[in-house]
């Protein structure tokens, strides 16, 4: 086919994502704190593993109370993090190295300390008094207006002693939500997008964007058996959230924003949402046509088994939900839940596994700091957490707080990323890091792992080198083989005449597999000894290969 004539993919289709948390990157000032200018330092070393987009949480202004998801300035840098300058800079430096850059985007709340709730909550009647969901409570204003509830196990209905008058707020009671249903909301969010997209960002993830949009009729929520939260129904307290959950005006509420970001037409710019519930519902976030979000997350791998038929499954499942021109986006770690190498006991030679599955299954991959690494969860006490999630389950005991569905102190995933062996793991050079790293640090680094072939950073560098060689398995369609052992997951990935087989032995036995095509090659192994010969794959325990036919 002539070149002019093929498809053309948009790059968010095939790109690969890393998720820094500025806080605890890297240090370059030696206050303790991971900053701007400490990201640039990293640049290289990212673009040198293969990642082709990074997405930076929050380091707008911020009391810090949620550690940067509670904005108190959409316009301003948090001092600690740096000045526009060096955010300008940074923009500058990703573009530089062919990569992109995707901020996070918190919509459904402020800071209680944002001028606009100050204004809101101060005056009844003033310019802003309509900003936030306001409401007259019930039996003379003594009890909350109706039985919504957070996403935390509580009420979400605060009372304020000013304005005499309760707010709602999805997460945190320092987190008002704001009040979508007032169109000078919406055009004031919509003006931070465009500030952030002329400023040359390639886009945002977007937090909680799926509790933005609240019923206007402030019905009760219906009685729900379930008392704890999940992905499905995040209200929970057994409560459905229909009424604060998944709305139907925050599906168009994707399309407008759809809508500003193509007003940017030099080149394509994405929105990434994190959403929950079910997939028939989440997967709307998308529109019919592809006028929605550009990518949604979906979590199901947080929880994941290590087992071929569950990542079958899923496989499975996805191409029913989101079959091409749609895009699964997968994700092991992120900033709010333990790390999922702590599901596989830490081990490093099934975490190579885990990368093999997501970066060669058809999905936008997105990797945690540190993961590529192998980073494990740090012991933080809940009672010594610094994440107001962890204060406001400080009573819960520790063993309770260890088996709880959700992570209750987010620190243990949020230690500062190891670099090396040096003092603090080389994040700081001050004597108090902002939290402690993990005492681990002396063997789970980066230096110790940059040129070990056999190591967990070498083992995603390889990977994603070889995702870029082949468009098979960027864009290609993605077909599960029914006849495997059953320790052993396979699928085939095809674009045009591309084809690319990947075969990933679950289990601790060596098994032999008959491979259907001939003149095959090898072209990727988690392990140096996997053989391909006469039709025949010989996988070693615990291990997986990417073969081109
Ligand atoms: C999202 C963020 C989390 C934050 C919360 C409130 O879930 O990922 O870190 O605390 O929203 O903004
Ligand atoms: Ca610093």
């Amino acid at each position: 086919m002539e070149a002019s004539l093929k498809k053309q993919y948009p790059w968010w289709q095939s790109t690969t994502i890393y998720q820094i948390y500025p806080r605890s990157f890297m240090d370059m000032n030696g206050d303790g704190i991971g900053d701007i200018q400490g990201i640039i330092s990293k640049l290289d070393y990212l673009k040198r593993t293969g990642f082709e987009t990074i997405w930076l949480s929050p380091f707008f202004q911020s009391p810090q109370r949620d550690f940067g998801y509670d904005i108190s300035d959409y316009y301003r840098i948090a001092p600690e993090y740096g000045t526009l300058a060096d955010i300008e800079q940074l923009i500058e430096e990703v573009h530089k190295r062919q990569m992109y850059v995707i901020f996070d985007m918190v919509m459904n709340h402020t800071s209680d300390q944002h001028h606009w709730f100050k204004g809101s909550k101060g005056d009844k009647e003033g310019h802003k008094k309509d900003w936030y969901i306001w409401h007259e409570g019930k039996s003379e204003g003594k009890r909350p207006p109706n039985n919504w509830r957070s996403l935390l196990l509580s009420r979400g209905w605060q009372f304020d002693e000013q304005r005499k008058q309760w707010y709602y707020a999805s997460f945190l009671p320092f987190q008002p939500d704001l009040n979508y249903h007032n169109p000078e909301v919406k055009e004031a969010m919509f003006k931070v997008v465009r500030h952030w997209l002329q400023k040359g960002v390639d886009g945002f993830r977007l937090d909680i964007f799926n509790v933005i949009i609240k019923d206007s009729s402030f019905s009760n929520n219906p009685f729900n058996i379930n008392p704890f939260p999940s992905y499905s129904n995040p209200i929970s307290g057994f409560q459905k959230g229909a009424y604060t959950v998944n709305h139907p005006d925050n599906f168009e509420l994707a399309k407008e924003l759809r809508g500003v970001v193509n007003e940017f037409q030099d080149r394509e710019r994405v929105l990434l949402g994190e959403v929950f519930g079910k997939h028939d519902t989440i997967r709307k976030f998308l529109g019919e046509k592809q006028e929605g979000l550009h990518l949604i997350f979906l979590f199901d791998m947080l929880k994941f088994r290590f087992s071929a038929h569950w990542f079958r499954k899923k496989i499975e499942l996805y191409e029913k939900y989101y079959p091409a021109p749609f895009i699964p986006t997968i994700v092991f770690s992120n900033h709010d839940n333990r790390r999922s190498i702590s599901r596989i006991k830490n081990n490093p030679e099934k975490a190579k596994l885990i990368a093999l599955f997501q970066f060669t299954t058809r999905a936008v991959p997105v990797t945690y700091q540190g993961e590529e690494i192998g980073m494990t969860n740090a012991h933080i006490p809940l009672k010594q957490g610094l994440d107001p999630l962890a204060h406001k389950f400080r009573w819960v005991p520790q063993w309770v707080a260890n088996l709880a569905p959700v992570t209750l102190n987010r620190d243990i995933c949020r230690t500062p990323m190891q670099w090396s062996a040096d003092k603090h793991a080389g994040f700081t050079i001050s004597e108090k890091p902002w939290l402690p790293v993990n005492p681990d640090y002396t063997k789970i680094n980066v230096a110790s792992q940059n040129d070990k072939f056999e190591s967990l950073l070498y083992t995603y560098r390889r990977l994603l080198h070889v995702r870029k060689r082949f468009k098979a398995l960027q864009v290609g369609s993605i077909t599960t083989i029914k006849h495997t052992p059953k320790s052993v997951l396979g699928y085939y990935r095809l674009h045009e005449e591309e084809l690319i087989y990947i075969y990933i032995n679950f289990s601790s036995k060596s098994i032999k597999i008959k491979f259907p095509r001939l003149a095959s090659r090898l072209e990727f192994s988690t392990r140096s000894d996997n053989l391909l010969s006469h039709q025949q794959v010989f996988l070693k325990p615990l291990s997986g290969v990417i073969i081109r036919s």
